[in-house]
């Protein structure tokens, strides 16, 4: 049984899912947990193709990920950490990942066609069950607009927003498509890349264990 179940899922399609799932998934590893990501989008099977790149290139620590079809089967992994990376919808899938999950991420962008169906996506999981402090918003692929930054902190006011944030660039994308995490961004000056993208992994590894210790 998987100590841990972190999902990484939203109503918006696009928003960084899969990017979140990744770099949580390398976190972890890198601390010597067993690492599985369940790539619940088996049409584009983001995740289970960044794994196969990131083992031919043989980047450490090793992340498994495969195709998942059943959130009735995720308790039953035998991981440490168990990342669901989800389907772009808010049907009775990604409810049920999320009801068995220790932590739901939310990626969204800042504009109001993001924000719109994320928070409402929010609010029917907890509707159905699913507790609102299990739930962290990240804003993700934005531009560095304060303006826009603090806008969207407060459309989401009544969840946990994470305070770093991920901004769209380049470096970003391209060392995901070499199988790397956003905490491994290759490249010149990606320094402070780096270290955003580690800042974020390690909001969500402190809300894990809050949560745990408040249980
Ligand atoms: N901060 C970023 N900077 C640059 N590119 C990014 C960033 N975050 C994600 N991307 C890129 O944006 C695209 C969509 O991201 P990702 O696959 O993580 O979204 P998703 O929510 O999983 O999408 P889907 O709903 O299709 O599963 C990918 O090509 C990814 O590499
Ligand atoms: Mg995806």
């Amino acid at each position: 049984m998987a100590d841990l179940i972190i999902a990484c899922l939203s109503q918006k399609g696009g928003v960084g899912k899969s990017t979140l799932a990744r770099l949580i998934a390398r976190t972890y590893a890198v601390s010597g947990w067993t690492t599985k990501i369940c790539d619940f989008n088996t049409t584009q099977l983001t995740s289970t193709h960044w794994a196969k790149i990131r083992k031919d290139a043989g980047i450490e620590p090793k992340i498994d990920a495969e195709a998942y079809n059943q959130p009735t089967a995720l308790t039953r992994e035998d991981y440490n950490l168990i990342v669901a990376d989800g389907r772009p919808d808010s049907d009775q899938s990604s409810l049920d990942i999320a009801l068995r999950s220790n932590l739901v991420v939310i990626p969204t962008g800042l504009s109001l066609d993001d924000l719109q169906p994320q928070l409402a996506f929010a609010k029917e999981l907890v509707a159905k069950g699913v507790p609102a402090e299990r739930i962290l918003f990240v804003l993700s692929k934005i531009t560095d607009s304060k303006i826009a930054i603090a806008e969207a902190r407060g459309y989401l006011a009544e969840f946990r927003v994470a305070d770093q944030h991920l901004t769209l660039k380049h470096s970003y994308q391209k060392s995901q498509n070499h199988g790397y995490a956003l905490s491994e961004v290759q490249g010149l000056n990606t320094a402070r890349l780096e270290e955003v993208a580690d800042l974020v992994a390690a909001e969500i590894v402190s809300m894990v264990t809050e949560l745990q210790e408040a249980a």
